[in-house]
């Protein structure tokens, strides 16, 4: 399959393993495809890694939707985007002959918060996510079914964008839902520290590698 066949600017790096997962990996605002190619390898050094570049340019810079202030989303936007990013997904699925039942969503900020939209909006898509800095995308009257669904959400106490009341709210929508949330206070803020990505890693392997 042939980059230009998908709608999405990404880049697919094949698993080192049969049966490894894929990581879908989702950057924050500013960053494009290449960004979390090194955290995903380090999340799973045998997994298969696809990478989309966000398409909606901020000031010249990706994301994967549009927002009218920080952390004020532009709600129809991002219900849109991630529909079309789902498609994507599905596609690139196909195309490079992954199993749908074993991709896991890796988000940083912007990217955290469609891959949480992702998660509610197309439940059964990915069968689990690591989300890094992520906020509540928006609220819902009914709740997907995610049970069993593993999610590990990294948050900063003295994060600047991310309220940690916020980050409260969204693991307990996904609680609610039925995934299965572990939910890590890191002391720093926005940024992602080393060890973090140990962290993540660890929960990672323990969780959904060990299943393999
Ligand atoms: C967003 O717009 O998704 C959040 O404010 C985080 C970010 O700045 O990317």
């Amino acid at each position: 399959m042939n980059q230009n066949d998908l709608d999405f600017v990404h880049r697919f790096v094949p698993a080192e393993e049969p049966g490894a997962p894929t990581l879908l990996l989702l950057h924050g605002t500013g960053g494009n495809e290449d960004d979390l190619l090194p955290l995903g390898r380090m999340i799973d050094e045998r997994a298969a890694l696809l990478s989309p570049r966000g398409k909606v340019l901020e000031h010249g810079m990706p994301r994967f939707f549009r927002r009218l202030a920080e952390g004020v989303f532009d709600h129809e936007d991002l219900v849109n985007r991630t529909h079309e990013l789902a498609g994507f997904i599905k596609q690139a699925t196909n195309g490079y002959d992954l199993d749908p039942g074993r991709l896991y969503a890796v988000g940083f900020s912007n990217g955290a918060n469609i891959a949480a939209s992702l998660l509610l909006l197309h439940p059964g898509l990915l069968a689990g996510a690591i989300l890094l800095r992520a906020m509540t995308p928006f609220k819902l009257e009914t709740l997907p079914d995610l049970t069993g669904t593993p999610v590990y959400l990294a948050a900063g106490r003295s994060d600047q964008m991310v309220p940690p009341e916020d980050t409260e709210r969204l693991a307990e929508l996904l609680r609610e839902a039925g995934a299965e949330i572990t939910l890590d206070w890191q002391p720093g803020g926005h940024g992602i520290g080393r060890a973090e990505v140990e962290a993540a890693r660890s929960w990672f392997t323990k969780e959904i590698s060990g299943l393999r």
